[in-house]
């Protein structure tokens, strides 16, 4: 047979001209529905053109596809006989007899160019769909919201009604298993109709049902004009019915004085009625009237106002096509959402998590009102804007679209193909919101690092919604994902316990620097902190103790796994018994200075300059004014790497200079230290002489203590001092001039900052002195 080949090309910015193939249709029609044929789809991996291969395959054709991305549908298709190339190459295409492309496809792809140059048929993805179509009769969704679960709802209607319809849908639909489907037997074939690219223009149904019609993809269209005269195109086309919604002002003004239209929606003078609407969680309840007389009760079981009227639109359709209203009914109970619409990622009391496709400020607005009546505590919102044209075009509406969110955290522009557009980015809508007086908003440019910003504000009693048709999901479900084990610990530490998701560890290290601990777990009992222990062992995750953080460089990237900070409860139990004092491993060591003081002890003021705790003193032997811990400790009591609980005495302990290797694989979970009684002036005037040593010698900006173990042969601090780098920097990380030991963080300093830093004194005392510096504070994290 010969197909003409394509005529024109709709390019992105202008509209299409009018799509002169209407001759090719039939001919079309008959060479994908009747004939047996090899067809080539460019772009296959997307959500359309996937389902478009399906339909293909099942007609019988040898499909060959090439996408750069492969998806889990590249894969279901490939079992089904998809013969898939993950580049676009010239010769993947040399024995297809047509190539059909999506809207995403630039007109420089080597496929489209020598298709081109051969004259071979080459067709658009909604070209196909249309011919498809005119093997049936067909019903075209279309409208700027709503499309795929109304298209899919009136899928699921026609199959529970007994018509076997085939389907085209724009997502993947547990409900309907796949997104397109091919019914040899049935007469209908529904089909969600693309508005984007104009491309509605070229489907010829016999019905077709009419959601809203607004200012949309003004990347495409000029104005509102330009896509209502698309729509205008498409009803004047079908040949049956149009059900429209009455009461969207365009589509009404659009549809209404049509042959053959039947209105649906909540005003008195729509022919399908919906009244008395009750919304509950996840659902709805409303009366249907159908010209006055009253049809019954229908319940819908995905959420919101929005998905009433489209369900109205389903039950008007249905209805013309004479399925009872009890079986229309009874399959709108049954129905479940589309992938990606309201899809419930993660459910328990505590926290519920939502991923929806909105991305127009009208479906935010309904999706976070149907969010809203759920009646969680609070909505944490994420959103990726999709498109920089729609983001510029759109911006002052979306600034009061996310008045329902209590946060929001909007991350850049998805470019979903189009080039950026200078000064648009997420930031533009953050200021739009924030103009709009919604303090609660905030600007994450790094897509990968929302989910963190989202986690660490999660309060029980949370509603998070992801928004957005790029991959903000992808956030989304990582959150859910550690939010199952968060929820395990948080089991584990009981209610006096925390847990916290990607806590900043910045707000923990005493140099104010760091990335997020993955899990942050504060237990207050040794049981708790033995549980902890055992499950991080059963499902493999890095455990890694913190205190004070007072001698720790946490890397930017921060600790993944369980970060324990024993604080609080068991841990901050301090007691006196004779000359012993016992700490728990939360305790301040300079708390046990002092409590040695008010019971006339002497021989732990040195414990006053040490800004760390028990835990963290006992781990690395911390020392200063020339003693060090464990020349004051008795007894030890820790858990081991199975969560049992040992005690040890000193003489049964390995100790070197800044070094206990058993906590290495161990955890400290109390100290019991021995003083000397001695007389209150004259502990006191240790303490002072500890307080001057450190107010004289030691800088009071954030550092992380001593950086480096003080070589055998001169104190580190003396050697950098010598080597003339006090005072360098690297960033916002500076050698302290008051000691030649310390790096203080000046303002934002990073941790590569410090790093880079150390690993400048250190090549230069090397190549000056010939002497290795080793590090004192402990180096851990992943960098970023
Ligand atoms: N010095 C200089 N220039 C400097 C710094 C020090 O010449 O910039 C000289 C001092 O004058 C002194 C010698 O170096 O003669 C040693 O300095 P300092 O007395 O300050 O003691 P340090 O060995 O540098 C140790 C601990 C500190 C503790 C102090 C006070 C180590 C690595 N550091 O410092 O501990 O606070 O004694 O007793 O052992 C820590 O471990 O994080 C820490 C701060």
């Amino acid at each position: 047979m010969k197909l003409t080949p394509e005529a024109t090309t709709a390019r992105a910015n202008s509209p299409p001209k009018e799509f002169r193939r209407r001759d090719a249709l039939p001919e079309l029609s008959r060479f994908l529905t009747a004939e047996r044929h090899r067809i080539h789809l460019v772009g296959v991996a997307g959500s359309g053109m996937s389902g478009l291969a399906g339909l293909l395959i099942e007609l019988g054709h040898t499909v060959s596809g090439s996408d750069k991305v492969t998806t889990t549908e590249t894969e279901r298709l490939q079992r089904l006989g998809l013969h898939f190339h993950e580049q676009h190459l010239a010769e993947h295409a040399d024995a297809a007899e047509l190539v059909v492309f999506s809207s995403a496809i630039k007109d420089d792809n080597p496929i489209l160019l020598a298709a081109r140059s051969c004259a071979k048929p080459l067709f658009r993805r909604a070209e196909a769909v249309a011919a498809i179509m005119q093997a049936k009769r067909g019903i075209v969704i279309a409208g700027m919201h709503g499309k795929t679960t109304t298209s899919a709802m009136t899928a699921h209607a026609l199959r529970e009604g007994g018509l076997h319809p085939s389907h085209y849908v724009g997502a993947e639909i547990p409900i309907l298993r796949t997104n397109a489907y091919w019914n040899q037997g049935g007469e209908y074939f529904v089909a969600e109709g693309d508005e984007s690219d104009g491309t509605l223009r070229c489907f010829h149904p016999e019905h077709a049902l009419i959601l809203n019609i607004e200012e949309e993809h003004l990347d495409f269209y000029p104005d509102l004009a330009a896509i209502e005269k698309v729509f205008a195109q498409l009803i004047d086309q079908t040949s049956g019915s149009v059900l429209y919604n009455v009461d969207d002002p365009n589509t009404a003004r659009l549809c209404g004085k049509r042959k053959h239209a039947v209105s649906y929606g909540f005003s008195e003078q729509a022919d399908y009625r919906g009244t008395d609407v009750e919304l509950r969680n996840f659902g709805s309840s409303f009366l249907v009237f159908r010209r006055g007389e009253k049809l019954g009760q229908a319940t819908l079981n995905v959420p919101g106002e929005h998905n009433v009227h489209n369900a109205l639109g389903v039950i008007a359709l249905a209805s013309e096509l004479s399925i009872p209203f009890d079986k229309i009914t009874a399959s709108l109970r049954k129905f479940e959402h589309a992938r990606r619409r309201f899809e419930i990622k993660y459910a328990s009391d505590r926290f519920l998590l939502v991923d929806d496709y909105a991305h127009h400020p009208t479906e935010i607005r309904a999706t976070l009102r149907s969010a809203k009546s759920i009646g969680r505590r609070r909505l944490v919102t994420m959103f990726q804007p999709h498109r920089y044209s729609r983001t510029k075009a759109l911006c002052r509406d979306f600034g009061s679209a996310f008045d329902d969110a209590d946060r929001v955290v909007i991350t850049d522009v998805y470019p979903a193909s189009e080039p950026p557009i200078p000064g648009i980015t997420g930031q533009t809508i953050v200021d739009e919101i924030v103009r709009h007086s919604h303090h609660g908003v905030a600007y994450q440019p790094q897509l990968q690092s929302v989910h963190r910003d989202v986690g660490n504000m999660l309060e029980a009693g949370d509603l998070v919604l992801s928004l957005g048709a790029g991959n903000i999901h992808e956030q989304l479900e990582i959150l859910a994902a550690d939010l199952v084990v968060a929820e395990k610990l948080k089991a584990i530490v009981g209610e006096e316990g925390e847990v916290r998701l990607y806590e900043p560890l910045s707000n923990h290290t005493t140099l104010r620097v760091g990335g997020p601990a993955q899990f942050w777990v504060e237990p207050r009992t040794e049981q708790a902190f033995a549980e902890l222990i055992r499950f991080c062992d059963d499902e493999h995750l890095p455990l890694f103790v913190i205190g004070r953080g007072s001698n720790l460089l946490v890397r930017d990237g921060g600790i993944r796994g369980v970060v324990v900070h024993p604080h609080g409860g068991d841990f901050d139990k301090i007691e006196v018994a004779g000359y012993e004092i016992t700490a728990g491993a939360g305790v301040k060591l300079r708390q046990v200075a002092y409590t040695a003081r008010a019971a006339n002890l002497g021989g732990l003021e040195w414990m006053e300059g040490i800004p760390g705790t028990v835990g963290g003193g006992l781990r690395m032997n911390a020392g200063a004014m020339g003693a060090q811990t464990f020349e004051n400790v008795t007894r030890i009591r820790y858990l081991d790497a199975e969560g049992n609980s040992h005690v040890k005495n000193r003489d049964e302990l390995e100790v070197f200079y800044r070094r206990f290797p058993l906590l290495e694989k161990n955890f400290a979970i109390s100290a019991t230290f021995c003083g000397q009684p001695a007389e209150r002036a004259q502990i006191d005037m240790r303490l002072r002489e500890s307080q001057e040593k450190r107010r004289t010698t030691q800088p009071a900006a954030k550092s992380a203590g001593c950086i480096f173990k003080n070589p055998a042969t001169i104190p580190a601090g003396k050697l950098v001092d010598e080597l003339g780098l006090k005072n360098s920097r690297v960033g916002n990380a500076r050698v302290s001039r008051v000691h030649g030991n310390f790096i203080v963080n000046d303002g934002d300093a990073t941790a590569s900052d410090v790093l880079e830093l150390i690993d400048d004194i250190k090549s230069v005392a090397r190549k000056k002195r010939g002497i290795e510096l080793e590090t004192e504070v402990e180096i851990v994290g992943e960098p970023e």
